[in-house]
């Protein structure tokens, strides 16, 4: 099929409509690139803008920054958008490809953290390379426009490549994420709007297109935590590995010693589960390991969001 006449209307429909003023598309450099794709893998744009891009770019202007800094200083400026890991691979890449990041897709593959769909996000936006991108959005827009219920990944890659416009990867690509997010939408989609149209087989039905999955029920994780105070100071611990590795939280405990008084509950969603942290102050902190930590200086440890929202209620309190 030739595609050349959506292709225009792409072209023209982000010409007019794209968020052509969004940061990471008014630069080039890779790694500033880089740094937003690793941002929007699981965060949303407004969020990423307003209170991460700029800061951390601000804390750390190239690679070999952040090859410089410790991985408690990269997470500390990557607090509070969750998704830790991300922040680690920031960290580890760094101290591969310090003084070149590369722009070949094929090589950044190789840097951890970085699958394909990221890996030809920086290639296509930095080096206008002619490479699809395949994030959520993009993943619903071929599911509709090629009247697909459920498509494998790899059948999802080849149609990736086959709408690609390769003479104009840049604009095509940011335009898919912006018709993605504004107007191919997942309940509401906006059909009249969208420059796919002419061509696109599921356009009678959209809501067909991909076939919903049932929703699976969030396990929920029990957690207590210990609140032990000395003067000013409270009992830390720095988590060495996992999910949250890197960041310091209250101690926890799997049973709670006799005498502890329950404070509060509360609720925290991650991704694929719920954590219920119980918080529970405690007076005998002897048999209890961590570093104690000034109330005063907490806010220069890195912290998951939960423990900020720990802290947010032991102190108004
Ligand atoms: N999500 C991932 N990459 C993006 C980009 N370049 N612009 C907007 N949203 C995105």
């Amino acid at each position: 099929m030739n595609y050349s006449d959506i292709h225009i209307a792409i072209a023209r429909w982000y010409a007019q409509n794209g968020r052509h003023n969004l940061p990471w598309r008014r630069t080039r450099d890779p790694y500033r690139i880089y740094v937003s794709e690793m941002m929007l893998q699981q965060t949303q744009v407004k969020t990423v803008l307003e209170r991460f891009y700029f800061p951390f770019l601000e804390r750390f202007p190239t690679l070999q920054s952040v090859a410089d800094a410790t991985l408690e200083e990269v997470l500390h400026a990557w607090q509070g958008l969750g998704y830790y890991r991300r922040a680690r691979y920031i960290h580890e890449t760094a101290r591969i490809a310090a003084s070149n990041l590369p722009t070949d897709p094929d090589e950044l593959v190789k840097l951890p953290g970085i699958g394909k769909s990221t890996a030809h996000a920086i290639a296509a936006f930095s080096t206008h390379a002619p490479v699809p991108i395949l994030d959520a959005n993009v993943r619903r827009i071929l599911h509709r426009f090629f009247a697909r219920k459920k498509a494998t990944e790899k059948e999802l890659w080849r149609l990736a490549e086959e709408l690609l416009d390769r003479e104009n990867p840049y604009d095509y690509n940011q335009a898919m994420m912006d018709l993605g997010a504004t107007v191919c939408l997942p309940k509401a989609p906006r059909c009249d709007a969208c420059p796919l149209c002419p061509k696109c087989r599921g356009k009678e039905a959209p809501l067909l297109y991909p076939e919903k999955r049932g929703k699976k029920a969030r396990p929920v994780r029990r957690t207590r935590y210990l609140l032990l105070e000395k003067g000013s100071k409270i009992l830390m611990r720095k988590r060495i590995s996992g999910m949250l590795g890197g960041l310091w939280e209250l101690p926890t405990v799997e049973n709670i010693p006799e005498d502890g008084e329950k404070l509060f509950e509360i609720v925290h969603d991650y991704s694929h589960f719920r954590r219920v942290a119980e918080v529970w102050r405690y007076e005998g902190c002897e048999e209890i390991k961590g570093e104690w930590v000034d109330a005063d200086t907490l806010h220069e440890v890195p912290v998951s969001s939960l423990e900020r929202k720990i802290f947010a209620r032991l102190f108004e309190e």
